[in-house]
């Protein structure tokens, strides 16, 4: 049961957005690139590390009205492998950002009931970052709310390479056939292991891209792509996303979405859970 108070005020554009959801439709997760921070900074003449500052009341925003949604699981894409191209000055204040989140926002984590995790290669991060994060992991694991997912040093491609060398190396081992491996087995490796594929991807700032995010995951998710820069994105540019979500027709692949079919072995997400079969691209 969701308070719709706690998300939006009364007679408000947010609550009337939220008002015409049907809340029995949502995204079980959602996943978004956080795009256009530097964009952001440089329209007001700042240093692109102050887009990057004032993408945080962004990502406290959707976090919190995620959380208060009941949503299922949450992903944020915030430092790609990619990433570490970018100038010495904006890796390290990213780094010390996402430091200074966890430590003001756990208890606000911990008020929302919310699990937090890390999706990505953690071992290539400072071990000052690797301590905030396994901190914030372990302090919120007896949560039982929505699992959010901070992708950080995270590459679909790296994801889908490592999911190859645990499976090899279980074959190596004897531990596992080769027909063994299936869509299910695949999914059961993945960093986001456990929460349902994406349903929604959001991303930022307008561009048309998925940037090596969830490449397994995003198989069959809607993509809503809004013009707002992330230092911009609030709880109302959220609902929206969700309200278009939710005018969005899912036929993962078929002509109109199947009645079930016990007969016909339907694929699996991440999760194990089922989807309506696919039937053409
Ligand atoms: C993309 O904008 C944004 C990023 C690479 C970083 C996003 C990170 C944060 C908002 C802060 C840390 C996150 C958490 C979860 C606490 P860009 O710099 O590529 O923008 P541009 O395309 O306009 O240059």
């Amino acid at each position: 049961m969701i308070d719709r108070d706690e998300i939006a005020r009364p007679a408000t554009q947010e609550r009337a957005v939220l008002d015409g959801l049907d809340v029995a439709r949502l995204p079980r997760h959602v996943a978004v690139i956080m795009d256009g921070n530097g964009r952001w900074a440089k329209a007001r003449k700042l240093p692109r590390v102050e887009g990057h500052r004032a993408g945080i009341v962004s990502v406290r925003a959707t976090v919190e009205t995620a959380a208060r949604l009941g949503l299922q699981g949450l992903t944020l894409y915030a430092f790609s492998t990619e990433n570490w191209k970018r100038p010495r000055f904006e890796v390290l204040t990213l780094m010390a950002l996402l430091k200074e989140y966890l430590r003001r926002e756990m208890q606000t984590l911990l008020a929302n009931d919310i699990r937090f995790r890390v999706v990505g290669r953690m071992e290539g991060l400072d071990p000052s970052v690797v301590s905030a994060l396994k901190d914030a992991i372990s302090r919120t694991a007896g949560c039982r709310g929505m699992i959010f997912n901070v992708a950080l040093n995270y590459s679909g491609r790296a994801e889908l390479t490592d999911v190859a060398r645990t499976l090899a190396a279980e074959v190596a081992a004897g531990t596992l056939r080769v027909e063994e491996i299936d869509e299910e087995r695949i999914s059961s490796r993945l960093y986001t292991a456990g929460l349902p594929d994406p349903d929604l991807l959001i991303r930022t700032s307008g561009e048309m891209r998925v940037s090596n995010f969830l490449l397994w995951q995003i198989a069959y998710s809607e993509i809503y792509v809004t013009p707002v820069l992330w230092p911009d994105f609030r709880c109302l540019h959220f609902l929206e996303a969700l309200s278009a979500f939710q005018r969005r027709e899912r036929r993962y692949g078929g002509i109109v979405e199947p009645e079930p079919d016990p007969e016909q072995a339907a694929p699996t997400s991440s999760d194990g859970s089922s989807r309506p079969a696919a039937v053409t691209r």
